[in-house]
């Protein structure tokens, strides 16, 4: 595991690492390992509720790790990995119908993706799935805990269709602002470089985003990263975002695509004279 970069908002909180109720010596030991990754304290469950066990240590959030899952839990808020709605995307994408970022990337088989804003890995895994084994995606996510319990899942997840869960191992995660990482790479490195930052306006609630809502960075996106990465994609950029956002002008995407109906749209910045 190569170490977190600290993250200023989630560094200011205080995170426990524990296990489920009644741990097995592997659980013991995966949980001290997850805690030295984060530079974190390890703290023995004992039977205590989570209540219990995050006043005893003045915690913010717990990570309580379990056979099948890392939950994180702060408040009355939990997340833990999921494909969320990728399942349900691929299973219509399938059946003929349009996937709107798909559609927007012009995503084809045997393409690379950089998905800057990866979160909980539903488009990346949707992405992944479409670019196939010949293809790669790469997410960067810069909320350490986020990037780590998502980069177990889709290591872990067992997802019955074995198409979607080659699809969840195929994707690399980093641990890292977008912009950093940008500088790193060369030009048309990656086909299409995406991103999809947190709205400047939430759409809706629901608890499993909310959790992750407290974790994530929600930095507006700056014009000269939106620069960097039309320098790294080989054929585009592509922004998500809500249909009436100012953030397309101001970031100067000129072309919006999406479904007439839908709440959200998603910019292009098509590179000329690709294939
Ligand atoms: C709206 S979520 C992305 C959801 C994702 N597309 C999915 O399908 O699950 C945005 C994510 O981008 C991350 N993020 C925001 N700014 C970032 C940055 N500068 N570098 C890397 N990740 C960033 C946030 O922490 C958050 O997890």
């Amino acid at each position: 595991m190569a170490g977190p970069t600290k993250d200023k908002a989630e560094s200011k909180l205080k995170f426990v690492v524990t296990t489920s109720l009644r741990p097995t010596h592997e659980l013991v030991e995966n949980s001290k390992q997850l805690a030295a990754h984060f530079n974190m304290n390890y703290a023995a469950r004992r039977n205590l509720s989570i209540k219990d066990l995050s006043s005893l240590f003045s915690a913010d959030g717990l990570l309580i790790v379990s056979f099948q899952k890392i939950l994180f839990v702060m408040g009355d808020n939990k997340f833990f990995f999921h494909p969320g709605l990728a399942g349900l995307r691929i299973k219509e994408i399938n059946n003929g119908k349009t996937d709107q970022m798909i559609s927007a990337m012009s995503l084809k088989k045997g393409y690379s993706v950089l998905d800057c804003t990866m979160g909980l890995g539903t488009d990346a895994i949707v992405a992944s799935y479409i670019t196939g084994a010949t293809g790669s995606v790469t997410g960067l996510e810069c909320s350490p805990v986020i990037s780590e319990l998502v980069r177990q899942g889709l290591q872990s997840y067992l997802e019955e269709d074995k198409e979607i869960m080659l699809a969840m191992r195929r994707i690399n995660v980093i641990n890292t602002k977008h912009k950093k990482h940008l500088t790193s790479l060369k030009t048309g490195s990656y086909d299409i470089v995406y991103f999809d930052p947190m709205f400047r306006y939430p759409r809706r609630k629901s608890p499993g985003i909310n959790a992750a809502r407290m974790l994530a960075n929600h930095d507006p996106i700056d014009r000269e990263t939106i620069e960097m990465a039309f320098n790294v994609a080989a054929r585009r950029v592509v922004m998500k975002e809500r249909r009436d956002s100012d953030e397309f002008a101001r970031l100067g995407f000129k072309h919006i695509f999406g479904g007439r109906h839908s709440p959200v749209a998603y910019g292009v910045k098509e590179r000329q004279g690709v294939p």
